[in-house]
């Protein structure tokens, strides 16, 4: 069951659609906010409130990039797999990553903080290879910069932490 505070935001959103489902990844991400990820539990309800079946919001659901259907990090790193990046760098970003992070495409680091997933093209061609990380653009990767910015991030949520 959803709080009221959500059911008005979700309302809100649906506005006076008399067809609910051309809302449906409108509705899936403000699910997504406050379940942390598209739970079962998220496709059940979006299914009620846009009158589909669970199937269909799950087909749904997992043909977008951006809608996870599995918990993920604090901090989701979308890597372009799109060819400009691939082409100039032949995957570099990913390896560079996965093994700084200890994890493969698709996972989690054991604190929870990072999750790296590839992505279609990010639409930032002109400074490959790209990333996104929680919607925040990352250009003209290398290494140093990679670890610049996991660095600042990590300390970020050090500092939110008090006393660890
Ligand atoms: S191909 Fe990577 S941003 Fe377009």
């Amino acid at each position: 069951m959803i709080p009221e505070e959500l059911q008005e935001k979700i309302a809100e959103k649906l506005g006076d659609t008399s067809h609910p489902k051309e809302k449906a990844v409108d509705v899936m991400y403000l699910l997504q906010e406050y379940f942390g990820y598209m739970s079962d539990e998220a496709v059940r309800e979006a299914a009620g409130i846009l009158a589909m079946t669970p199937l269909e919001v799950d087909e749904l659901a997992t043909f977008y990039d951006f809608i996870y259907r599995q918990p993920v990090g604090k901090y989701v790193i979308h890597v372009c797999d799109g060819v400009v990046c691939w082409m100039d760098h032949e995957g570099s970003v990913f390896s560079y990553l996965c093994r700084k992070l200890g994890v493969a495409v698709g996972e989690t680091t054991p604190d929870n903080l990072f999750t790296v997933l590839p992505t279609a093209c990010i639409g930032d061609c002109h400074n490959p290879p790209s990333m996104l990380i929680n919607g925040e653009f990352y250009g003209k990767l290398t290494p140093e910069k990679i670890d610049e910015i996991l660095d600042w991030l990590i300390r970020e949520d050090i500092e939110c932490i008090p006393n660890r």
